[in-house]
């Protein structure tokens, strides 16, 4: 690889393994993120994403190879793990460095559409506007890479619709490199410029999505990368059409 293509790169990853006991969840892994390049990562229950995702936030140490990630990097995950006894704005700038929290904070909670909520407990906060404040915790940090695993997991269908909506507009103001862990193909492919599938240890498939934002799932190109990836994962069209419906 060229100087020139390593300067464009957010994330380098050569040769990672990570083992549990004896068997190696992570094999020998290699994957290259570009800079503000979206990319959303499938696969199947257990086949290692998580695992990737937090050694990639610096989670996880007991790894072997190259890893290279920015400097300002920030993650959110399935559960928004709030703080209860931290009020909505404290929360969102726990553990962060620098001055004027209070100002950082409301700007985040701006973003993502809760400047009204700033000053109240977590558990009055719906699921939606949880997950929407764990997202505002990641954007205070100003991140050249965002982490996100599965974010939207726990959300009803309208809300997380919205949400979808929501980090496509973050994304597409901020240009931080996303890595995006999702059970859902389509949400992968309504967001990300590309979807990488996860088996057996390794990147086993990195398929470019090219078509023009915003996306629509009836556009027959959308419609044949989802039966690509649907049969890449081992799920009939048939099988994920009964899912969703
Ligand atoms: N700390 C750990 N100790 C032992 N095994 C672990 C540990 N963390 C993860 N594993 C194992 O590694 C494998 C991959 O787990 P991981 O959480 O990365 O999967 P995943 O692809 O994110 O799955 P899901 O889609 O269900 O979230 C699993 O078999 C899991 O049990
Ligand atoms: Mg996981």
């Amino acid at each position: 690889m060229s100087g020139r293509d390593n300067h464009d790169l957010a994330v380098r990853v050569r040769g990672l393994t990570r083992r549990f006991g004896e068997r190696a969840v992570i094999d020998t892994l290699d994957l290259d993120i570009r800079k503000g390049e979206f990319v959303a990562l499938i696969g199947a229950s257990g086949c290692g994403k998580s695992t990737l995702l937090r050694i990639l936030a610096d989670l996880d140490h007991g790894i072997t190879g190259e890893v290279r990630v920015p400097r300002r990097r920030a993650v959110a995950f399935q559960a928004p793990r709030l703080m209860p006894w931290k009020s909505v704005w404290r929360n969102v700038t726990l553990g962060l460095p620098g001055g004027d929290h209070r100002g950082r904070a409301e700007a985040a909670l701006a973003e993502v559409g809760l400047s009204h909520r700033s000053d109240v407990w977590p558990k009055v906060l719906s699921g939606g506007e949880a997950q929407r404040t764990s997202l505002a915790r990641a954007l205070v940090r100003d991140p050249d890479l965002l982490l996100l695993d599965e974010p939207f997991g726990a959300l009803d269908a309208l809300t997380r619709i919205k949400a979808q909506h929501l980090v496509a507009e973050l994304w597409q103001r901020r240009r931080c490199a996303v890595l995006l862990v999702t059970h859902d193909v389509e949400e992968a492919l309504l967001l990300a410029d590309r979807v990488l599938v996860m088996r057996e240890g390794v990147i086993a498939r990195s398929i470019p999505v090219t078509l023009d934002r915003p996306r629509r799932l009836d556009n027959p190109v959308f419609a044949a990368l989802r039966g690509e990836l649907l049969d890449l994962l081992g799920v009939s069209e048939d099988v994920a059409g009964r899912r969703a419906a």
